[in-house]
Order: structure tokens, then sequence, then C-alpha cells
């Protein structure tokens, strides 16, 4: 497959592409960053890279982050499933009502609600969660210049309000153990991490690969393990529009509100796409654009 040439001509079709799409701007430090950036990079299973535009520019990841946790509660053999679920929310990734009527267990790893749960459990199993987490992430990617965007994590935590109604919500329902403020600081920097489209797409690959690093074929998580965080991407990594993903895309993947989404088909290639306008569910309007035309364009996809 003539993947340079398939980027090549998304970045063609895609440059007169009209949207109505908004840079984020509840965390005020996003609204800065330009919103005609748009960057893609493919990382094939035999480790060959493609790419276009700002492929090499980092961004906030935000919500990706998510799947990075969740890989390492795994890792730790933590007891997850009792205090978050498996199911679609269906509702906006910051929602509150869904909690109250199910007593206070998040739908799904990948909301906000699910990921402060998963905070939660990292703080109690980890020495030094935040240094554990970035070594974590730049082992996967086999690059140390992975960082904490520290001007993203403190504008984050001046005006997150609604993660602050969430974990004190799930602390009143028996759902938290460590202190909301530790647990919202954690969170906050770990939705900072900066990457780039080719950082992501290779710290992606291990759940191409079986669990496994491709360059050293250091097994991380078992088969078991990447089955499942596979699948919830498939269900749960876009909130309320994870049926239209699936649809027009047919891949697991995961976004965030920087612009980013990270889509991986197994066995064959990971690929990440920036671009910071969003739909109204939160999703780069561009990046879901840019991945169906791939999938339209090789033919291929999970399905
Ligand atoms: O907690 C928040 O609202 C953000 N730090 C992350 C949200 C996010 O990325 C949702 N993704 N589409």
């Amino acid at each position: 497959m003539d993947y340079q040439t398939l980027l090549n001509i998304i970045e063609k079709d895609l440059e007169t592409f009209e949207h109505e799409g908004k840079v984020a701007d509840y965390i005020p430090e996003l609204a800065f960053v330009p919103g005609d950036k748009f960057g893609m990079h493919l990382h094939c299973i035999n480790q060959q890279d493609y790419s276009i535009g700002d492929s090499e520019e980092k961004f906030s990841i935000q919500s990706i982050s998510k799947v990075f946790s969740l890989a390492l509660a795994k890792m730790h053999k933590t007891k997850i499933w009792h205090r978050v679920d498996v199911e679609p929310s269906g509702n906006p990734f910051n929602s509150l009502t869904q909690l109250e009527m199910e007593a206070g267990i998040p739908r799904n790893p990948f909301i906000n609600s699910g990921a402060l749960v998963i905070s939660d459990i990292l703080l109690s199993c980890l020495k030094n969660p935040k240094e554990e987490l970035l070594e974590f992430v730049r082992h996967l990617a086999q690059d140390d210049d992975i960082y904490y965007d520290e001007e993203v994590a403190i504008s984050e935590k001046k005006h997150g309000y609604r993660n602050v109604a969430l974990v004190n919500y799930m602390k009143a329902l028996g759902n938290i153990n460590n202190d909301v403020d530790d647990i919202l600081d954690f969170y906050f920097y770990q939705c900072s991490i900066a990457m780039s489209c080719s950082q992501l797409a290779k710290a992606f690959m291990m759940f191409a690969n079986s669990g496994k690093n491709i360059g050293t074929q250091e097994r991380i998580l078992k088969p078991k393990s990447i089955k499942r965080i596979n699948a919830i991407m498939q269900t749960c990594g876009f909130y309320d529009e994870a049926g239209e993903f699936s649809f027009r895309v047919g891949l697991p993947g995961k976004s965030g509100v920087g612009g980013g989404i990270v889509a991986i088909h197994p066995h064959h290639y990971t690929v990440a796409v920036w671009s910071p306008k969003l739909n109204p569910n939160g999703n780069s309007e561009k990046g879901m654009r840019a991945l169906e035309e791939l999938t339209s364009l090789t033919g291929l996809s999970i399905f």
C-alpha cells in the first residue's frame, strides 16, 4: 500500500474543506492554538512512517491520555471493572446526569468521570503518579521529548468546574478513595501531555501489536487486555459520536479536545491526525474527515 500517496491525496482534498468547527475555549489556554493547523502521521506495523502537514508539532492530547492511563492501570493489574463500566455513554464527555442515575459508577473509562476514577486508582498504586505516567508514555513512544504542558494544566485547573463537580459527586457516592484535589491535579496534568502526531502514532503501536512494543518486542500488556482496551476505544472513544466514528471510519480510536485523534488498524498501522477545530461533540471535524478518507481510499477497516 502506498500510504504516502494516499496521505498526499487527503492533504490536497482537505485544503478546501469547509466546516463550522471551533477551537476549544472552555480551557482558555487551548483557545490560543491556531485553528488552521493540520497534521497526520501513519506508522506502519513494519515501522515505516508516512506524514503530511504539521505532523511533528506538539499539541495538547487531552482525552487521548485516557487510553494511556487505563493501559497503565491494567499494567499494574489493578481492579477496575467494579468501579467503572464498559458501556458507551451516548452523552457528552463531561455529563453529570448519568452518574446520578447510575449510583456514581461511570459508564466507561474514557468519559471524564471514568478517567477520574482511573486517576484515583493510579494514585493508590503508584508512588510518583505524574512521573510514572509520563515515563510510561515516553517508553511507549520510545521518545523522551514528551512533557506536561504546565500552562494548559494550570489553565484547566482554574476552570475545570465540571470535573470538580464530577469527582466530588463520586466521592459522595463512595467511588473515590483519595483526596479529590490530588485526583484533579493528576487528571489535569495527564490531559495536558503535549505530543506530536508522529509521537502519538508510535506510542499507540502497542495497541495494534497485541501489547508488545514494536521496536523492542517487549511485552507491555497481555493480548486479552489489548482486546478489551481496543473494544472500549471502538465503542466509547468518541463519546456521543462513537457510532458516527465507527460508521464513517471503521477503526478503534480516541479523540481529545486539543483536536487530536488516534486510530488503530490492528496488525496494520496506527494513525494520528491533528486539526484543532472541533464539532459540537468535541471531536476534530477535519480529523474525522481525514480518517474517513483514509479508510475509504484503502478500502480497509476492521469491518
Ligand atoms: O476534562 C476535560 O474536559 C478535558 N481535559 C478533556 C476532555 C476531552 O478531551 C474530551 N475529548 N474529546
